[in-house]
């Protein structure tokens, strides 16, 4: 008899960006219309940079030919790309990292996904709002208990609200292992150096293992602002960083990430010390055969210095696009967090309006597509997303369709 993985089962019935997928294509067929706008989905418009396509074409040439082809690469990434990120995102901000530590991937989504496999039971804390995978990853392995209509009974959630200024608190609750986004998705907020610095303090305290996110790093303009947590004194012991070359270079479609897994992440476990980077590289080397050459190739372009002029052209562009959808909101009327660190905008919705609502809303009168944020959590309810990887273009109409609104 066949039997399923009975964890699907509970899960609510699509993944959230695939539901406003559906939306939007049902909406678009039924009236016919071919204007709409969209800023849900985090899915970049500009192009991969010069650099890294220059790059991917010498490597399917090299791929082309008897004496220079690559067949199955190292399961953990090419020693070329893992150098470059060693020392192109960690010693320029004093962080030692060695390229054993780094892992590459096919993105951050899949690794913040499937880092369950290693893990075993134990309590798990999200923020909330929270990137949907990491919730759904949890829930798949078993891991969340029972959905409830709004949260998973099994989770700890960690409100971020106006109130704390979409700061989470320290969970009053033993948990074991803690997901942290920072630029945040959905808020589009940050932490600084003194805040993420408890966190460190507090897992190294209480025996907790941080799962800290930071796909948006490229993203910070506040100097406050540490890109890595690894910036943080103590952090090698107790945390796990993802991140991803999608949105900082157009890597959406290409899939390429990293995670870095330091020496000193270990547990005492079947009567030794394992190290979880061992694990992780089991884990890797039986299910993954690693992310492409021809990707890989791509990514080490981004470090040149060509490469990282380009990414940070079309990053400003993004940011550029924050600030003038940010002004459009505020000129309405709304209150927008976000979008000065982050790609994000975190809006709240007029009159306290239930964010599906809002989002049916901005779909018939506007065209336009959000993120509600109740797909995000419970905390979520009461706003929307928007996402500042759209073209310019799209922002100035959909600012002029905004105040036309009759809400
Ligand atoms: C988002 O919109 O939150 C992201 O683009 C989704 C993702 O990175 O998987």
């Amino acid at each position: 008899m066949i039997r399923v993985n009975d964890n699907y089962l509970k899960l609510p019935g699509s993944y959230l960006f695939a539901n406003i997928a559906a939306k939007a294509r049902a909406f678009r067929q039924t009236l016919a219309v071919d204007d709409v706008i969209s800023l849900g989905i985090g899915d970049v418009t500009q192009p991969v940079c010069d650099a890294a396509v220059a790059a991917m074409h010498d490597a399917v040439d090299e791929l082309s030919r008897v004496e220079s082809f690559h067949g199955y690469g190292p399961e953990q990434g090419y020693e070329f790309l893992r150098q470059a990120i060693a020392a192109g995102d960690y010693a320029p901000r004093g962080v030692k990292i060695s390229p054993d530590e780094i892992f590459v991937s096919d993105g951050a989504k899949s690794d913040t996904g499937n880092i369950v496999d290693i893990l075993g039971a134990g309590r798990v804390a999200v923020t909330d709002p929270v990137y949907p995978v990491y919730v759904d990853s949890n829930a798949m392995a078993g891991r969340a208990g029972d959905y409830t209509g709004t949260r998973w009974s099994g989770l700890t959630y960690l409100p971020c609200t106006e109130d704390n200024g979409f700061v989470p608190q320290l969970p009053s609750e033993k948990v074991d292992v803690v997901y942290l986004c920072f630029p945040n998705n959905p808020m589009g907020t940050v932490l600084t150096k003194d805040e993420l610095a408890k966190w460190v303090e507090w897992a190294m305290a209480n025996d907790v293992l941080i799962l800290y996110d930071s796909a948006y790093e490229a993203f910070i303009t506040n100097p406050a602002v540490p890109h890595s947590i690894f910036e943080i004194e103590g952090a090698r012991n107790v945390a796990i960083e993802f991140r991803s070359y999608s949105k900082t270079a157009g890597f959406t479609g290409v899939r390429c990430g990293y995670a870095v897994i330091p020496d000193e992440l270990a547990v005492e476990a079947g009567g030794r010390t394992v190290r979880l980077n061992e694990l992780w590289k089991r884990r890797q080397c039986t299910k993954f055969n690693g992310a492409s050459y021809i990707s890989q190739r791509g990514a080490a372009a981004i470090y040149t210095e060509e490469g990282r002029r380009q990414t940070r052209s079309t990053i400003e562009y993004y940011l550029s696009n924050a600030a003038y959808l940010k002004g459009a909101l505020t000129e309405m009327g709304l209150t927008a967090f976000g979008g000065t660190d982050a790609p994000y905008l975190w809006v709240k919705t007029p009159a306290g309006m239930p964010s599906w609502d809002f989002f049916d809303v901005l779909l018939r009168q506007a065209h336009l597509i959000c993120t509600p944020g109740a797909g995000f959590g419970p905390s979520g309810e009461g706003f929307v997303r928007f996402t500042a990887f759209g073209r310019r273009e799209s922002y100035v109409e959909a600012a002029r369709r905004l105040k036309k609104l009759n809400i």
